[in-house]
């Protein structure tokens, strides 16, 4: 996701913190965040440059396939296994696990931070794509009237364009609608995404992968092809309307309340009993 993105993940994530994980989560922010985490969640798109070695941490590819493997799918371009967002999310995860104990040799700031990027990142249907378009990256093709590539439109245009049409450039009146129907429309499926701390499968960050893979198939390539013209809702494919409504909502959603269950079962034992 771009800035927007992350920031409506992590607002999401603040509301269903317990107070015990709210308490640990504003002890390992930077004061920069001013006690927020929503303020921080795109730092690791700030180091992906002075940190080489974390570019392949914000995503995974398939050889053009539409279901995920860890071990096939979950390397950095030299293979080295792990290194990709669900590697990642397992390293950041363990690394925070540490929190508390003497001997936690971690960055803890970093590690937060990290994670927290990651875990929107993942959710994100083209982070993980297929190789050979770098999850869209080299697919171009024109939003509305402007030049730009499907990765991009995913991370970004889908988001802003909503932002203006529907709710008038206010982030917080869109935050609050995802909110809405969190509470809603999706009440039945939160119990799902709430689950992490009961080592159902639900909980597996490889389970992430594989949704968003299976959405990059089903929506974010369908019918899309070098240098077509996407647009919103007046477009024969509706191609806006269709993948804001099925997918991105609901994916940033998710990605807010998986955080929060995470770090919730990392840092409030009274979490890992039930
Ligand atoms: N670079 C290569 N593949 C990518 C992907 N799936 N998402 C973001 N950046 C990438
Ligand atoms: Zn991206
Ligand atoms: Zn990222």
């Amino acid at each position: 996701w771009g800035k927007l993105g992350h920031f409506m993940v992590c607002k999401i994530t603040e509301k269903y913190l317990s107070e015990n994980a709210t308490r640990a989560v504003v002890d390992l922010l930077p004061p920069v965040a001013g006690g927020e985490l929503a303020a921080v969640c795109s730092w690791a798109d700030e180091v992906r440059f002075r940190y080489r070695w974390s570019s392949p941490l914000h995503y995974a590819n398939t050889p053009g396939v539409c279901d995920f493997t860890v071990k096939r799918d979950c390397h950095n371009a030299k293979r080295t296994q792990n290194m990709c967002v669900v590697g990642a999310i397992n390293n950041y995860t363990a690394q925070l696990r540490t929190y508390g104990k003497s001997s936690s040799g971690y960055n803890l700031t970093e590690s937060l931070m990290f994670l927290a990027h990651f875990m929107g990142d993942i959710h994100q249907p083209l982070h993980v794509g297929f190789l050979d378009d770098e999850g869209g990256n080299t697919i171009l093709v024109r939003w509305y009237r402007r030049k730009t590539n499907l990765h991009h439109v995913w991370d970004v245009s889908m988001i802003e364009t909503a932002m203006k049409d529907f709710y008038n450039t206010d982030e917080n009146i869109m935050i609050e609608s995802i909110e809405r129907n969190i509470t809603g429309n999706w009440a039945d499926d939160i119990v799902d995404w709430e689950t992490c701390n009961r080592k159902t499968v639900t909980c597996a960050p490889s389970t992430y992968a594989s949704e968003s893979i299976d959405l990059s198939c089903k929506y974010a390539y369908k019918d899309v092809e070098q240098n077509s013209t996407l647009t919103g809702i007046c477009s024969r494919k509706k191609y806006l309307l269709f993948s804001i409504d099925i997918s991105i909502y609901k994916r940033i959603a998710q990605a807010g309340l998986r955080l929060a269950t995470l770090l919730n079962s990392i840092f409030d034992p009274s979490f890992n009993s039930i």
